[in-house]
């Protein structure tokens, strides 16, 4: 055991490697793009400079002279294609608009055209040399243009905003309130593997290369689009270099590929440059909010009030949301909220890890904070007394809720009562020390799944199952349960994941993946036991017995999970690409993981550089099916907290609706100096919300750590910021 295998307690599972990791770095894992096809040409993205307005010519001389050059494809010439739904309307688009539909520019970046060439290089020579003339309409891009659509995502979406009791009313009365005003800013996922296309044709039938959080979806939307049968349609993906909610929907690119490899009559190849990834996949969108939060003499809450502008496109106006999630955090007393979209001419935002959940956490749990201060209350004190066991605005239990037992486990591992809690009073030479914790959460969510699951006389066994590893040790967590369920070795059992011939899983999104592909997995493993006549779990006695007595070649199951008092009713929808995600604040019980996330800031006296040396998470997600991958995905979250804390944000220029940051050394994100030490500490829990027993954690991790950098640099320096990410400027301002 060490700290990156942690020794599993109660109800966790052991800390098997992942034994894709050698073939990963060793290069033997086959991503997307590593697909040999045969005589393959490139493509090259052409993107939109302008946010707004019409093409009004296009001169592709100079570019058809490069050598090399086959074709250009623009909305001229573009081959037909079916419009299909955006993923916030149940669709699998990123957007709503086909790509390549018109003249018009509704977002800087956007697909304007693919260049074709026999090499790389060609292709990009070419796409330098294509003039696109446009004329040009103002932008309004950020909070505060003038141009802004503004509306409430109740009458937008037809979606309740929470609400309990008079907040406003308890708000006026409280003894002790904050009021404040927080914000975060836009956010672009940036997985290490870029966003790339391989398409080739044998005839009618496509094979397409491409990573993805959701082959299903991916194929029903392609299919849609190119008007073909499904089963027309190969998605092939069995590894995904990072996604964070990047590589979920169908974006412009996939479908222009396809086209322009029947077109060819040839393998087509694509592979997106870091910056362009920075317009053709989704971002986190910017967000404020408005919080004001009430409690009475003894520090029990009595009023919370939360309004949140988030801001989104102009065409689809996908909303992160999340005040449901946050409204369920502690017994409030009495809640209000609104959730307003900012429509703006933006490229389409999408979900990034732990979406809903972040930003308005961010808020919240500054100002919990900012009241612990006001009350002079403990701020682990003040959680603890406002914990609630059901959700504040339904009324209705949570399925398991250990967020109590998380601050006091992270509060003794960080030596929290080592903390002097007047600001400013902890100081080491010239560096302010200040110690911080919030709440970290995230929904329990599932949906529904299938998993087919052979066992074999000899103890061998596979399962195929269209679902993900994005990185997550989805092949090896996938394996133990295989192993589990039917009493084999876990050697012997093979997985095969990310080919959407197989039985569709579920998507690697929502944190959903765990618990529904185990839980069909499960289910799969019963009807194997059914078969052989074995009553209750599989052994590897009775196991052995029952082959021997009925002389039975392979046994093969096709196990299904779909979620109780979700939308679907089988998993029928699951073939056309349906993502049934249910769960979180709806529903008869909440479901909720929840962690404490605990930190260390230095802060130097003068020139206000912040350094965190040291954070503690400690988190309870119910069922852990292995310690060593748990570890890791929420070490993983907690590192990217950190950096939506201290680093992470996209700069647009306000007059051109331009991302100006779109590289790896512009956009920051932390690095292994940044991270000193991260303890994970993963909290024993039991939950029957499904069958596998577990809760995501893919997204858990991420949550809280700005709120607790943000309270801790308030410890350290006396400064409050409420505008992610803190920056030495802010703190000297
Ligand atoms: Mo995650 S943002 O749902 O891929």
């Amino acid at each position: 055991m060490s700290a990156a295998a942690p020794r599993p307690r109660d109800n966790q599972g052991a800390p098997v490697p992942r034994y894709d990791g050698v073939a990963k770095v060793t290069g033997a894992a086959r991503f997307a793009s590593d697909f040999a096809v045969a005589q393959p040409a490139y493509a090259y993205l052409l993107l939109s400079d302008v946010a707004r307005g019409r093409i009004t010519a296009i001169d592709e001389t100079a570019a058809r002279r490069v050598p090399g050059v086959i074709d250009i494809i623009t909305h001229r010439n573009r081959p037909a294609l079916k419009p299909v739904a955006h993923f916030g309307k149940g669709g699998p688009a990123l957007s709503s608009f086909p790509p390549l539909d018109g003249p018009d520019i509704r977002h800087a970046g956007q697909i304007v055209g693919l260049v074709l060439a026999d090499s790389y290089e060609a292709a990009r020579e070419a796409a330098h040399r294509v003039v696109v003339r446009t004329s040009q309409s103002k932008a309004s891009a950020t909070f505060g243009s003038s141009g802004l659509k503004i509306e409430s995502r109740a009458e937008a979406q037809q979606q309740e905003d929470p609400r309990k009791g008079d907040a406003e009313a308890a708000f006026a009365a409280a003894t002790t309130g904050i009021e404040a005003h927080y914000s975060t800013p836009i956010h672009h996922h940036n997985p290490i593997e870029l966003f790339t296309t391989t398409a080739s044709w044998d005839g009618d039938e496509l094979t397409v290369h491409e990573p993805s959080q959701s082959v299903h979806a991916l194929r029903a939307g392609l299919a849609g689009q190119l008007g073909l049968p499904l089963d027309k349609v190969r998605i092939i993906s069995p590894y995904v270099g990072g996604g964070f909610g990047s590589k979920v929907a169908l974006g412009h690119r996939t479908a222009l590929v396809a086209l322009a490899a029947r077109q060819l009559g040839r393998p087509v190849k694509l592979v997106a440059t870091r910056e362009q990834g920075f317009h053709i996949a989704g971002h986190r969108q910017e967000t404020r909010h408005h919080v004001k939060l009430g409690a009475d003499a003894a520090g029990k809450f009595t009023a919370f009030v939360h309004d949140i502008d988030e801001l989104t496109d102009r065409k689809d106006g996908y909303a992160n949301g999340g005040i449901e999630a946050v409204a369920c955090m502690y017994g409030f007393g009495s809640v209000a909220s609104t959730a307003r979209l900012v429509r703006a001419d933006r490229s389409p935002p999408i979900f990034m890890r732990c979406p809903a959940e972040l930003p308005p956490m961010f808020a919240l749990e500054s100002a919990i904070d900012e009241l612990a201060a006001k009350i002079g209350i403990d701020p682990v004190e003040l959680r603890r007394i406002n914990d609630t066991r059901v959700n504040p605005v339904t009324g209705a239990p949570f399925t398991s809720r250990s967020l109590v037992e998380c601050y006091a486990e992270a509060a003794r591992a960080f030596g929290w009562s080592q903390r002097d809690p007047r600001p400013q009073s902890m100081r080491r030479g010239d560096w302010l020390i200040g110690y911080g914790c919030a709440t970290a959460t995230y929904p329990t969510q599932v949906m529904s799944a299938t998993a087919r699951v052979t066992l074999n006389p000899d103890g061998g066994a596979r399962v195929e199952i269209a679902s993900h590893d994005i990185g997550t040790g989805a092949y090896t967590v996938i394996q133990q349960a295989v192993a589990e369920g039917l009493a084999v070795p876990l050697d012997r059992v093979r997985v095969e994941l990310g080919d959407s011939r197989l039985p569709p899983g579920a998507i690697a999104g929502g944190s959903v993946g765990t618990a529904s592909s185990v839980s069909a997995i499960m289910d799969a493993c019963a009807r194997i036991a059914a078969s052989l006549g074995i009553a209750g779990p599989i052994t590897a006695g009775n196991r052995a017995a029952a082959f021997k007595a009925s002389g039975s070649g392979p046994v093969e199951a096709l196990g299904e999970f779909v979620p109780a008092g979700g939308e679907s009713k089988s998993t029928a929808g699951l073939h056309q690409g349906k993502v049934d995600i249910s769960g979180g604040p709806k529903g008869a019980r909440a479901a909720f993981a929840f962690g404490a996330q605990f930190v260390e800031v230095h802060v130097h006296a003068r020139t206000r550089e912040i350094r965190v040396p040291r954070m503690t998470g400690a988190f309870a997600a119910g069922r852990i099916m292995n310690t060593r991958t748990a570890h890791s995905q929420l070490m993983g979250g907690m590192i990217w907290g950190l950096g939506s804390a201290l680093h992470e944000v996209t700069e647009i220029d306000p007059r051109t609706a331009r991302y100006t940051n779109t590289d790896l050394g512009e956009y920051l994100i932390p690095v292994n100096a940044d991270c000193v030490a991260v303890d994970v500490i993963l909290v024993p829990e039991t939950d029957d919300g499904n069958p596998s027993g577990a809760k995501g954690i893919g997204e858990l991790g991420n949550c809280g750590v700005a709120a607790a950098i943000a309270n801790a640099v308030h410890h350290a320096t006396g400064k409050r910021i409420r505008d992610l990410p803190i920056t030495m400027d802010k703190l000297l301002a």
